[in-house]
């Protein structure tokens, strides 16, 4: 098992949320119900839908090393991990303590390997060429747009060369229409979305779309699939 130096928080920094324009959820298992009643009921199974696709995009190998970034209470992190297997190891990072603390115990209760990390996608904890893989799903438009250009380049320096990103976000609410107008969650234009991916050093760029179903509030989604190119240098 490979182990990262990363920046170690005392009891009370585990208490505090580390200072971040983006906009920080902290809610704990409240999250979980949260999103259990709005995907059961409103979104017709659309989230999880949207996270098992995130997953198969990635194309995971067992013995992959993952990071989920914006990982809130861990859901996809899980997953995960049953994809990469004993060999693999997966991380995730969010600047939520209640969102942190709710996923190291949903894992601990599954008896699940995974390092949950108190931390920001502008500032990662780990090594150069660390991952094989980084995930994001639903976090990007928590981010103004400066960040997200810091983010993707912290994300692009901890993938290896060749390595694989995935980001999911609802769709932007000026692309909404009827029922799921209402729905008041940000989101992410995914041409803009893969133009910054592209200019923190990722070729090829894809993009996917998730449709509404009909009578659903499901707000449509869309994804980017990205490689780091090998000729990524680090500055
Ligand atoms: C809507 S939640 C999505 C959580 C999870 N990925 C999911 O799909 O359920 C967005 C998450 O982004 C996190 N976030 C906000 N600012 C961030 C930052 N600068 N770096 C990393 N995560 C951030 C929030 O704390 C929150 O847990």
């Amino acid at each position: 098992m490979h182990s990262f130096p990363h920046h170690r928080h005392s009891t009370s920094d585990e208490a505090s949320a580390p200072k971040t324009p983006g906009q920080i959820l902290s809610l704990g298992w409240r999250y979980d119900l949260m999103i259990w009643f709005i995907d059961t009921f409103v979104f017709r199974g659309k989230l999880r839908e949207l996270r098992q696709r995130t997953a198969n995009l990635a194309r995971m190998q067992p013995g992959d090393t993952v990071l989920d970034v914006g990982c809130g209470t861990g859901t996809l992190a899980m997953e995960v991990q049953s994809r990469v297997g004993a060999t693999g190891r997966v991380f995730g990072v969010d600047p939520g303590p209640q969102q942190i603390a709710r996923a190291r115990s949903k894992a601990a209760r599954r008896n699940l390997p995974i390092d949950f990390q108190i931390g920001v996608i502008e500032q990662l904890a780990f090594p150069d060429q660390t991952f094989d893989v980084v995930l994001s799903t639903l976090m990007m438009h928590h981010l103004p747009d400066d960040l997200k250009r810091q983010g993707l380049s912290e994300v692009a320096r901890v993938l290896k060369p060749g390595g694989r990103l995935i980001i999911a976000d609802f769709k932007p609410r000026k692309e909404r229409q009827g029922q799921a107008a209402r729905f008041h969650a940000g989101g992410s234009g995914m041409h803009d979305l893969a133009d910054l991916v592209k200019d923190a050093g990722f070729s090829p760029v894809e993009t996917e779309e998730m449709r509404p179903p009909r009578f659903s509030a499901f707000p449509g989604a869309g994804f980017v699939r990205a490689h780091k190119s090998y000729e990524f240098a680090i500055t």
